[in-house]
C-alpha cells in the first residue's frame, strides 16, 4: 500500500468512509463500493475499513481467537482442480494417508496444547468410504466428548453428509472457490460440477452442521464481477465460517506461472466479510502466513478471529502440498502453539481454550 495518497480529495475520502459505512449498515457490498474499497490506495479510508472490522469482531467474539487443529489425514484425491497442488494429475506427488493411530496422537497432541476443535482435512480419497469415516469420527467424537469435529473432506452425496453428522461431525468446511459458473469451469476440469458443489453446501446447512465456505483470492480468472458475486453468495448463504486466502502458484499445476494473489486485497476482503457476517467464524488463514511473514497478524486486525495450526504429523506435512511454499511444514505442535500465541498476543487479543462455536 502507498503512503496516503495526496491523489484522494477530502470530498473523495469522505465518499469511501461512507461506502464502509454502507457495508456496515446494509451488510451488504454493492460492486461499485468493493471495487473503491479493493482498489483505494488512501491509507486513511483502508485504517478506517478494519477499525470497523475490528469493534465488530470485538462486540461479537471480544478478544478471543480460536484455535482449530487442522489434520490432513491424506493426500490422495480423486480431483484435478487446476490450482490445487495435490491434484490427481500430479504423479509425482507421494502420496500418504494417515492411520486412525496417527491421528489420534495428533489429537491428544492438539488437545493437550489447548485445542478443542479438530480439523479432518483430506483430499477426496475415495478409501475414505462413509463407514471408515464415519468410524473415525465417532472415534475422534467419543474420546474428545468437549471438542468439536469439523470435516473437510470435499463433495460427497447427502446421504454420507447424514451418517457423518451422525456419527459427531458438527461442522463441515467446504470451500465454494467461486460463486460465478463460469469461473468455477475456468478453475476446474469439465467433470467438476459448479451445480453439484453448491447443492453439497446446501445439504450440509440443511443436516444442521455448522457449514464454512469460503474462495481463494486473486485466483486465475478473478475479476472484481466474480469477486462481487462471492459476497453476494456470502450474504445469502449465511455460513457460520468463511475461509479465505490469497491464490499461491504452485509447481506442476496449470496455473504454475500465473502472478500470486495479493495479501492486502485478501485481507481487505476479511475485513469486508467481517462487515457482512458480524457473527461470523473468519480464520487468518495459513496461505496468508505463507505470502507474508505477517499475513495472519494482518488478517486479525481486519476482524479475523480464528487460527489454524497444523497439527498433522510432521513426517507427513511436507507432502500435502496443496500450495507452494507453505509454512510450519516443520514445527512439532507446541512450537506452532507458542508461535501462535505470541503473534495472536502480538496484536492484542488472546488464543482461548474453547470450541468456538457460532455465536
Ligand atoms: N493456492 C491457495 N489456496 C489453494 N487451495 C488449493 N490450492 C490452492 C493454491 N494453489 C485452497 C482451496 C481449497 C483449500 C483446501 O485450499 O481453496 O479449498
Ligand atoms: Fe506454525 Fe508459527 S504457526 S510456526
Amino acid at each position: 500500500m502507498n503512503s496516503q495518497s495526496d491523489s484522494t480529495s477530502p470530498v473523495e475520502r469522505a465518499s469511501l468512509r461512507a461506502y464502509v459505512d454502507e457495508v456496515e449498515r446494509r451488510r451488504h457490498v454493492s460492486l461499485a463500493a468493493l471495487t473503491a474499497l479493493l482498489t483505494t490506495t488512501d491509507t486513511d479510508v483502508v485504517r478506517y475499513l478494519f477499525d470497523r472490522a475490528l469493534s465488530t469482531v470485538r462486540l461479537h467474539y471480544g478478544t478471543s481467537v480460536f484455535m482449530r487443529g487442522l489434520i490432513e489425514i491424506s493426500s490422495y484425491c480423486r480431483n484435478d482442480c487446476r490450482y490445487c497442488g495435490i491434484r490427481r494429475s500430479r504423479t509425482t506427488l507421494h502420496r500418504y494417508r494417515l492411520s486412525t493411530a496417527d491421528i489420534l496422537r495428533s489429537c491428544e497432541e492438539g488437545y493437550a496444547a489447548g485445542m478443542r476443535t479438530f480439523v479432518l482435512q483430506g483430499g477426496e480419497d475415495p478409501w475414505f468410504t462413509d463407514e471408515r469415516l464415519c468410524r473415525l469420527v465417532e472415534e475422534v467424537a467419543s474420546r474428545y466428548p468437549d471438542c468439536a469435529v469439523t470435516l473437510s473432506m470435499g463433495e460427497r452425496s447427502e446421504e454420507s453428509y447424514r451418517r457423518l453428522f451422525e456419527a459427531g461431525a458438527r461442522r463441515y468446511l467446504l470451500r465454494h472457490e467461486t460463486a460465478d459458473p463460469l469461473h468455477y469451469a475456468y478453475l476446474h476440469p469439465a467433470d467438476m460440477s459448479f451445480d453439484h458443489r453448491m447443492n453439497c453446501l446446501a445439504s450440509l446447512k440443511k443436516l444442521g452442521y455448522q457449514v464454512g465456505c469460503g474462495f481463494m483470492v486473486g485466483s486465475p480468472g478473478q475479476t472484481m464481477e466474480t469477486l462481487y458475486r462471492d459476497l453476494l453468495f456470502v450474504e445469502t448463504f449465511q455460513p457460520h465460517m468463511v475461509g479465505i486466502g490469497p491464490f499461491v502458484a504452485t509447481q506442476d499445476t496449470p496455473f504454475a506461472d500465473e502472478p500470486n494473489g495479493s495479501v492486502e486485497r485478501t485481507v481487505r476482503l476479511v475485513a469486508l466479510l467481517r462487515l457482512i457476517l458480524p457473527h461470523a467464524l473468519l480464520p487468518a488463514t495459513t496461505a496468508l502466513g505463507s505470502l507474508h511473514p505477517l499475513g495472519r497478524e494482518r488478517a486479525l486486525r481486519a476482524g479475523a478471529n480464528v487460527v489454524m495450526p497444523n497439527i498433522s504429523p510432521v513426517s507427513s506435512r511436507k507432502l500435502y502440498t496443496i500450495y507452494d511454499n507453505k509454512i510450519c511444514l516443520t514445527d512439532g505442535v507446541d512450537h506452532c502453539f507458542s508461535c501462535l500465541q505470541g503473534r495472536v498476543g502480538g496484536v492484542g487479543r488472546q488464543l482461548v481454550v474453547d470450541r468456538g462455536d457460532y455465536r
